[in-house]
């Protein structure tokens, strides 16, 4: 959506980032640039004062001397230091230099799931699942300290290698910048300044009511579906058809997008409510209710799913096998008896 009028567009594109190579800035070398966002250009970078490698953000320069950006970005550095947690990047400094902001934090080598969704496709009903609910974790983290993330998107959802097969990928939640205490109704984050995309945002934040944690847990459940899925739940060709759908048209179910996972259908709707009242209480209950349901420990009459990682792109049918044919009962029944 549109900035504020009077203010510079949210783009960084404008730098000019492989200047900044081989420069050192704030006692950090920078060495490559490894991902840019709504109003920041991260880089790889070697801390000199401890020769350790680090992701090094930096505003964008022509958002530098606007001050909600700042305000922004200081923001974001002040909320991810404060809370600790193991899906949460940790922030080791953050300051300013010659007029250019950074917020120097923990490399982690791997991608974000917006590029993994691009060049791999959906995701494995076990991965995604395993992500979703490691993400839930750092969301629920945040909840807890009474803030809202508000910007939950794949392209802030960083995935490394895990610690074993067990644990095949560690997922990180990033980008704090929007980041609002629960229910407040001030604060430099409106609509008006939202910035990015309309994919994942939840219908209260649309109609500038309240939010609270709830609205992560909408966002989150787009995400799961378009991990799932291949594409979010809804998709228009313009943003205010988008806005609409997410405030009044039902959302289509996964088992459209994805055969197979038919006992995910239900967590995502009401996960995907369009009154928080209506949605789970917590991601974490939301990534529970989905793994039980997978898992086929939900409700009677919910299919189970098999959780693993052969189900990549490839439709699994749902529920128990079918029974045998009518000629062959009596030979089963005989069986059986
Ligand atoms: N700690 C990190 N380690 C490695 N890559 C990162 C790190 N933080 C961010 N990135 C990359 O930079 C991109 C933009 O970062 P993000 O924090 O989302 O910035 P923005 O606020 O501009 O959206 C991410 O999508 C990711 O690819
Ligand atoms: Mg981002």
């Amino acid at each position: 959506m549109a900035p504020a009028p009077g203010e510079p567009g949210p783009s960084p594109h404008s730098g000019r980032p492989s200047e900044l190579i081989g420069q050192q800035i704030a006692g950090y070398r920078i060495e490559d640039e490894i991902g840019r966002g709504g109003m920041a250009v991260v880089y790889r970078a070697k801390d000199l004062r401890l020769d350790r490698t680090v992701a090094l953000k930096l505003l964008a320069p022509e958002l530098a001397r606007n001050d909600t950006f700042r305000q922004r970005f200081t923001h974001e550095s002040r909320v991810a230091a404060a809370i600790e947690h193991p899906h949460i990047v940790p922030v080791f400094e953050a300051g300013e230099t010659d007029g250019v902001l950074y917020i120097a934090m923990r490399y982690v080598p791997g991608r974000d799931l917006r590029h993994l969704l691009d060049h791999a496709g959906p995701l494995s009903v076990g991965a995604a699942l395993r992500i979703a609910t490691q993400v839930a974790s750092a969301l629920d983290a945040a909840h807890d300290h009474g803030l809202v993330h508000r910007d939950v998107k794949p392209g802030n959802i960083l995935v490394a290698k895990g610690t074993d097969s067990d644990h095949p990928e560690h997922a990180y939640l990033t980008d704090f910048g929007l980041t609002k205490k629960s229910l407040s109704l001030t604060g430099f984050t409106t609509v008006g300044q939202f910035v990015g995309t309309l994919d994942y945002v939840a219908p209260e934040q649309i109609s500038g009511r309240p939010v609270d944690g709830r609205c992560d847990v909408y966002s989150l459940a787009c995400v799961v579906y378009e991990t799932l899925a291949g594409g979010p739940p809804f998709q228009r060709d313009d943003d205010i058809a988008l806005l609409w759908a997410h405030q009044y048209d039902e959302p289509p179910r996964l088992t459209e997008k994805r055969p197979g996972v038919a006992a995910l259908d239900g967590v995502l709707a009401q996960a995907l409510a369009k009154s928080p009242d209506d949605r789970y209480g917590s991601c974490l209950q939301f990534t529970a209710a989905l793994r039980a349901a997978a898992t086929g420990s939900a409700a009677p009459g919910h299919a189970p799913t098999r959780v693993d990682r052969h189900v990549v792109g490839a439709p699994v049918a749902p529920g128990a096998p079918p029974g045998p044919p009518r000629w062959a009962r009596p030979v089963f029944r005989g069986l059986a008896g």
